[in-house]
């Protein structure tokens, strides 16, 4: 079973790829297989063009991931607000899904991260994603996780995330293995 994480930044000390990896590595100790798609390959992706039907190779990385996965966790930086241009693009590039005979994220857990300086953004980014996810057709998984990252109170920013980081992991690998489990149940019935 394959869990993709996609987002971070450009920002060499990510708090938001960091947060992803955090999730990703509590995926890995579950027992299922982890995949990072980070800023680094985001940041060279053209901007999708659903008339140019000619994909980059990182582009054929995402789309790739993302049709090999059994969920899926998003980590999204707040940009003014909601999530940054360079993430949005990335979650574009799902539309060449829509022609699979799995449209888009359908069947599949989606977990949300958002990381901000501020409480607004983060809550509103978090939203954000789970809009785009219905719009997918994923399963927005029932706890999204908010890092606030310019705040000093003890047990705030990563560091006081990891449990609810770790939460958003378990949920996408359970919710994957319950619908890899229905999947089976009703292919023997048929
Ligand atoms: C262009 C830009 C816009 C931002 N806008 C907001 C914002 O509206 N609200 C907020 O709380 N933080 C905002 N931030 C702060 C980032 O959300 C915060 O620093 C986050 O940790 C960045 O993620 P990263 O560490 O993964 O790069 C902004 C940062 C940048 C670079």
């Amino acid at each position: 079973m394959l869990i993709v994480g996609i987002g971070g930044t450009t920002n060499q000390s990510s708090s938001s790829d960091a947060a992803l990896r955090l999730a990703l590595d509590e995926v890995e100790s579950q027992g299922a297989q982890a995949l990072m798609v980070s800023g680094d390959l985001l940041k060279n992706l053209p901007m999708y063009d659903p008339v140019n039907p000619e994909r980059t190779p990182e582009a054929l990385e995402l789309i790739a991931a993302m049709r090999e996965a059994s969920g899926i966790i998003i980590s999204a930086a707040s940009y003014h607000g909601s999530i940054s241009g360079m993430l949005k693009n990335a979650l574009d590039y799902a539309e060449d899904l829509a022609l699979d005979e799995r449209a888009y994220f359908s069947g599949m857990p989606v977990g949300s991260i958002a990381v901000a300086k501020g409480y607004q953004a983060a809550v509103n980014t978090l939203a954000t994603l789970r809009i785009i996810v219905h719009s997918l057709r994923g399963w927005p998984t029932p706890y999204g996780c908010i890092v606030n990252t310019s705040s000093t109170e003890q047990g705030t920013g990563i560091a006081g995330a990891q449990e609810g980081l770790r939460l958003v992991a378990s949920e996408v690998v359970h919710l994957a293995r319950a619908f890899e489990t229905h999947a089976t149940i009703v292919a023997s019935q048929s």
